[in-house]
């Protein structure tokens, strides 16, 4: 055996179906893409949801201690936020906020018509949890493209050989939007202490030797040694997209209350006590947006 370590492919751990949940009181269709609670599973990534919503969306709320990132599938999303920001992203549009110390925002559907969208929310280590709020719009144009014979990978945080996409980080993270034609294998390397998922959003592909149909995500933990995972797509007529992403875990206790992300109860109560007494700002009075 050859002493020095070659670079394998990663295994699949498991393979995870979308919860389907339907209308909720803010959205016309829920689905749970990662169930917050395991982090033991998912470290350092949260909780993903898919929303179709239209009226009434996402009205002003806080966050606390995380990071969401937000892409646009279909539609048109209108935000605001404390920060003074306000606008739409349009499919293929990424919005990665650090809420930090703390944001108040809201998400709507532009014109209360229609928004798809893939919302991640990424911990923050303890020591980060309360950095300065930061808001990137990370619209298509300014994405990173690395395009292969049937590969196109929009790189939205992180590298690909020489290509950097444009994300500012608190700590490394990949983050890429693959659409892949029928027949065409990809591999993607990863850092061994990394944890990778790829969320299948239409189509089909063998990931990492397992079959993932749209609607499901494959989970590859952190590996022994610097790794690929192999994506491969069937014969047919359509194209396959896949969003991947990868960190290494951080290893700490994870308490969440509401829409704050903190190590412990007393930072979780001490941030429902800043927020009522207005340390996030005021909630923003911002007219909605008529006009793109
Ligand atoms: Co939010």
């Amino acid at each position: 055996m050859n002493a020095h370590l070659t670079s394998t492919a990663r295994t699949v751990d498991r393979v995870v179906d979308k919860v389907h949940n339907g209308p909720t009181a803010q959205s016309d269709d829920n689905s749970i893409l990662i169930a917050p609670g395991r982090p033991e599973l998912t470290d350092p990534f949260l909780v993903m949801g898919e929303e179709r919503f239209s009226m009434p969306g996402f009205d002003w709320h806080p966050h606390r201690g995380m990071e969401t990132v937000t892409i646009v599938l279909d539609g048109v999303l209108e935000h605001g936020d404390s920060l003074g920001h306000a606008g739409v992203l349009e499919p293929g549009d990424v919005q990665w906020m650090t809420a930090g110390r703390g944001v108040i925002h809201r998400e709507l559907a532009f014109r209360d018509e229609r928004a798809h969208v893939l919302q991640l929310w990424i911990n923050l280590p303890a020591a980060r949890k309360l950095v300065e709020t930061r808001y990137q719009d990370l619209r298509a144009g300014v994405q990173a493209t690395v395009v292969e014979p049937g590969v196109t990978v929009r790189v939205i945080s992180g590298s690909v050989g020489a290509v950097t996409g444009p994300a500012l980080n608190h700590r490394p993270i990949l983050g890429l939007d693959l659409t892949l034609d029928p027949r065409t294998t990809y591999r993607q390397a990863l850092p061994a202490t990394f944890r990778a998922f790829a969320h299948v959003v239409s189509g089909r592909a063998t990931i990492g030797g397992h079959r993932v149909r749209a609607g499901q995500t494959a989970w590859s933990d952190p590996a022994t040694s610097a790794s690929t995972l192999d994506f491969a797509t069937p014969d047919g007529d359509e194209r396959t997209r896949i969003v991947l992403y990868a960190g290494q875990p951080l290893g700490e206790p994870v308490v969440a209350g509401g829409p704050f992300v903190m190590t412990t109860r007393a930072e979780i109560e001490q941030a429902f006590r800043d927020y009522h007494a207005g340390a996030f700002g005021p909630v923003p009075r911002l007219a909605r947006i008529r006009d793109r």
